[in-house]
């Protein structure tokens, strides 16, 4: 096991693997903030149908125990990946000063993953100030409790819907969560095919399957993001 944490080879493994679950994450979270989108097309203007959802991850048991691993999966994804960056630009020593290193066929998004890494990270520190802290109350925030119809009945929970929408109405955080997102998609586009190829899915049938499957995931995840912070600023 302490093999598997140090060999480059485990790192690499470590990385991918909690990769591919931080993009598991990723699409229940869009799934629950298209919630947003299903509101303003069927005219709820309180957002009963993004509460429901919200009070059904804050509540459902299973939904609890998957926070720390989320958490987790970060810092490992985080770590690693510095960890491995920083081994390779010792290994390759001062070739990686020299000028002509725009090696042709490879992407431009592989070539700078630590700095989308970067982008990304800096995209969550303001995205947890602004809807998680406030959820849990470590920020004070008023919209308070809301009343919406959940498995047949009505529930009372917290007024997420009033958070968001409030919180997209201002435009430069609007054009920070577009940022954030194109800067997820390109990780993506590379980071997805990247991590089957590490596991070991690499042979030559599947990998240009995994490349366009990566380019999906990364319009899917990036563009649906930015279609609901965009759309929360222009519509509802
Ligand atoms: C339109 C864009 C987005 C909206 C409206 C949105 C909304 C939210 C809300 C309301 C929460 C608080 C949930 C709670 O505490 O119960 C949250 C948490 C979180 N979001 Fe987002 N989010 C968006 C984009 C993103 C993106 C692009 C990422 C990752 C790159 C992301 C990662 C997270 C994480 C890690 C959490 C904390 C875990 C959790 O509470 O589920 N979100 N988001």
């Amino acid at each position: 096991m302490s093999n598997l944490l140090t060999a480059s080879i485990g790192k690499k493994l470590l990385m991918s693997v909690s990769g591919l679950f931080l993009i598991l994450f990723l699409f229940v979270h869009l799934i629950l903030n298209s919630f947003l989108l299903l509101d303003g097309a069927m005219g709820y203007q309180t957002g009963q149908m993004f509460n429901a959802g919200a009070h059904f991850m804050a509540t459902n048991p299973f939904i609890k125990v998957m926070e720390p691993m989320l958490a987790l999966g970060f810092i490992v994804h985080i770590l690693y990946s510095l960890i491995l960056t920083f081994q390779n630009m010792k290994a390759r020593g001062p070739q990686r000063y020299a000028s002509g290193n725009k090696t042709t066929g490879v992407e431009w998004a592989s070539q700078n993953m630590l700095v989308l890494g970067i982008v990304i990270f800096s995209f969550l520190i303001v995205h947890m100030f602004d809807f998680f802290m406030r959820m849990r109350g470590y920020i004070a925030w008023t919209p308070g409790e809301a009343e919406f119809p959940f498995f047949g009945s009505i529930a009372k929970g917290e007024d997420a819907y009033t958070l968001v929408n409030a919180t997209f109405k201002n435009l430069t955080i609007v054009i920070i969560y577009i940022i954030g997102s194109v800067a997820l998609a390109f990780h993506l586009a590379h980071g997805f095919w990247s991590s089957f190829q590490t596991i070991g899915w690499n042979n030559t049938t599947w990998m240009p399957r995994l490349r366009c499957a990566s380019n999906i995931v990364a319009i899917i995840l990036g563009g649906g993001f930015t279609v609901i912070a965009l759309a929360q600023y222009l519509f509802f």
